[in-house]
């Protein structure tokens, strides 16, 4: 077993190893020694695979059960109706301060059950299980938490470091090579920026990679980044690689590219451009866009120019008249380069 420690507002572990799930209720009861209740939050893929191990789990370390709720599959699921029945199942689960919700799935299970757990008796803990790739690298570690509103994505959340997150291998395995292939974009991206050794490794070994080591130096770079900033106001915003034209062809598409396959994109397109603009060397960026084709990821879209700079333009991570975009040096090196919006776009169209 890998184990990540998070020094953060709170200080807790990421545990990688594979068959950690079927140990949960051992590892969760190491630093939750008096809850007595959990709230067990998870969606309608994942629970018929691991819900009732987990919860024996849980049970066989001395834990009740409070809450079993299963929400449907699907980013539609991280609204606020779903977070007041999480909330309301809390409550009539009759859960106290001591009590813990426990997230077993991907990015939509953890932000939201992050979030209703900070929200709930104004903060209860919370232990994530990632079984996403996506969710075990990036969400999962670092304490955002959210649901969508109507107008877009994450609009609403906390600041809320989970207790510990315990992340099996074994899990991602079973995930559909489609949605594996989803986390492979952020896994590229921790490479591009930190470190190279990571990269090469991915050049060396495509999707064959060693997995264990691959989510133990992403989430360490990500841990990172996390302890130099964890509220998001400087250099943990070097996260966003490849998101601030990732999340606008995700917008743009609407939602039917995936938020890998769009930050896929976005990469892609900020290496090219960082080339034409000599910030980093042509060599530079064509290893990242081939690299991001040897995982069968997209490197350039068809959506129209100006509905891509319309959703850029709304980016959360906006700061007044500048964007913010990370341009890669070199690999494992990154800087922030802002720019006003409209240079923004001649920014981005030379990537293309
Ligand atoms: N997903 C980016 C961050 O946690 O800051």
């Amino acid at each position: 077993m890998r184990a990540v420690e998070v020094a953060a507002s709170g200080r807790y572990e990421v545990l990688i190893g594979s068959g950690l799930l079927g140990r949960a209720g051992e590892l969760v009861r190491q630093v939750l020694p008096n809850a007595e209740k959990i709230a067990v939050i998870s969606e309608s893929t994942v629970w018929p695979l691991y819900g009732e191990a987990l919860c024996r789990s849980l049970e066989g370390a001395g834990y009740e059960i409070a809450v079993r709720c299963v929400l449907p599959a699907g980013e539609e699921s991280k609204n606020g109706m779903s977070f007041l029945k999480i909330l309301n199942s809390m409550a009539e689960g009759r859960l106290t301060r001591s009590d813990a919700a426990v997230a077993l799935g991907g990015g939509m299970v953890g932000d939201i059950t992050g979030f209703a757990a900070a929200s709930y008796l104004r903060g209860i803990a919370c232990v994530q299980i990632p079984t996403t790739l996506l969710a075990a690298v990036d969400s999962s570690v670092g304490g955002k938490t959210a649901i969508d509103l109507a107008v877009g994505k994450n609009l609403a959340g906390a600041f809320c470091q989970p207790a510990r997150v315990i992340c099996d291998p074994d899990a991602l395995s079973t995930l559909p090579a489609d949605i594996f292939t989803d986390g492979c974009a952020e896994v590229i991206k921790y490479g591009v920026l930190r470190d190279s050794a990571l990269f090469a490794h991915l050049e060396e070994r495509g999707g064959d990679f060693d997995l264990e080591y691959v989510l133990e130096r992403c989430v360490s770079i990500k841990r990172d980044y996390v302890c130099a900033d964890e509220f998001d106001n400087g250099e943990r915003r070097q996260l966003n690689l490849g998101h601030t034209l990732g999340h606008a062809v995700e917008a743009a598409s609407n939602f039917e590219l995936s938020h890998g396959k769009s930050v896929a994109v976005g990469l892609a397109v900020v290496a090219r451009a960082a080339a034409a603009r000599g910030i980093c060397s042509g060599e530079c960026a064509a290893r990242i866009v081939s690299l991001l084709e040897k995982f069968g990821l997209p490197v350039k879209t068809d959506l129209p120019m100006d509905a891509l700079y319309t959703h850029m333009l709304s980016d959360k991570k906006r700061l007044g008249g500048t964007v913010n975009i990370i341009v890669p040096e070199e690999i494992g090196r990154c800087r922030v380069l802002p720019l006003a919006v409209e240079a923004a776009r001649d920014f981005m169209e030379a990537g293309f």
